[in-house]
């Protein structure tokens, strides 16, 4: 469960500025925190484990941290639209990194009232249409593929954080991992549809935008065409 917090969280330091805004409070699992110096704002995700745990996990070159930077910088490289983490910092033995804002996440974006619009929802389905098709063209299965993962831009453009868990499949595997992904995505859109100001469902067309969506920019294996075109046909 997400737990929202106000900035005024013990335990919570800054790292050079000062706290403006928690977006998460986790004291066993991470703090997320927006902080501003001078002219400059970034996110400070901070990992909360024992200090003595990092150290010994960082040694080994396996902190979730240290992952996730390499899975962010691979994924660069691969076309896929992600927030770089511009730099990790250690505070008190626990490793915190940096991200530049870059819009809001979109649990949140729904919660400000952004997708009260029916038009704003199906521009939003057809882009997270085209961002999963881009994913499975690229034969990558992010199993947080969750509203909170994806931020969104004033310009309508989508960019996946917390994306250390994203990994190769094979073909055979990637109409599973479709499935898996559009149901997680559809869940907690619906979770956020929930929080807005003006709740709404999600609607056919809703629905059907993505699906198009996903249809018209995919381009990968036999299998999943397969798939998509017999979902498509029933
Ligand atoms: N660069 C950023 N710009 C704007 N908001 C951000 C940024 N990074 C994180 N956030 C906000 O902080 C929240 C939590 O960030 P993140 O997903 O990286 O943490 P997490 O600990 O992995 O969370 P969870 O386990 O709940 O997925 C996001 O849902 C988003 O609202
Ligand atoms: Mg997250």
């Amino acid at each position: 469960m997400r737990v929202t917090a106000k900035a005024t969280q013990p335990d919570i330091k800054p790292l050079t500025g000062t706290i403006k805004t928690v977006y998460k409070f986790d004291p066993k699992r991470s703090n997320v925190w927006l902080e501003v110096d001078g002219d400059r704002q970034y996110v400070v995700k901070r990992f909360e484990s024992s200090p003595a745990k990092q150290q010994f996990l960082r040694c080994l070159q396996i902190h979730p941290g240290q992952c996730e930077i390499k899975q962010h910088r691979q994924l660069e490289r691969l076309g896929i639209p992600v927030v770089p983490i511009e730099k990790q910092v250690w505070q008190a033995g626990k490793l915190c990194l940096i991200t530049p804002v870059m819009g809001q996440s979109l649990d949140r974006a729904a919660q400000a009232g952004q997708f009260d619009q029916p038009a704003a929802r199906h521009a939003l389905a057809k882009a997270l249409g085209q961002l999963t098709a881009l994913l499975l063209s690229k034969q990558l299965f992010f199993r947080d593929l969750k509203c909170s993962n994806i931020l969104m831009d004033e310009a309508g453009q989508l960019r996946l954080i917390d994306a250390g868990s994203i990994r190769k499949v094979s073909a055979a595997q990637l109409p599973d991992c479709l499935k898996r992904m559009t149901r997680l995505l559809e869940k907690t859109a619906m979770e956020a549809a929930g929080q807005s100001p003006c709740p709404f469902t999600l609607s056919k067309t809703d629905r059907l935008r993505f699906a198009k969506s996903v249809l018209a920019n995919v381009s990968c294996s036999t299998a999943l065409a397969d798939v998509l075109a017999m979902s498509h046909a029933r």
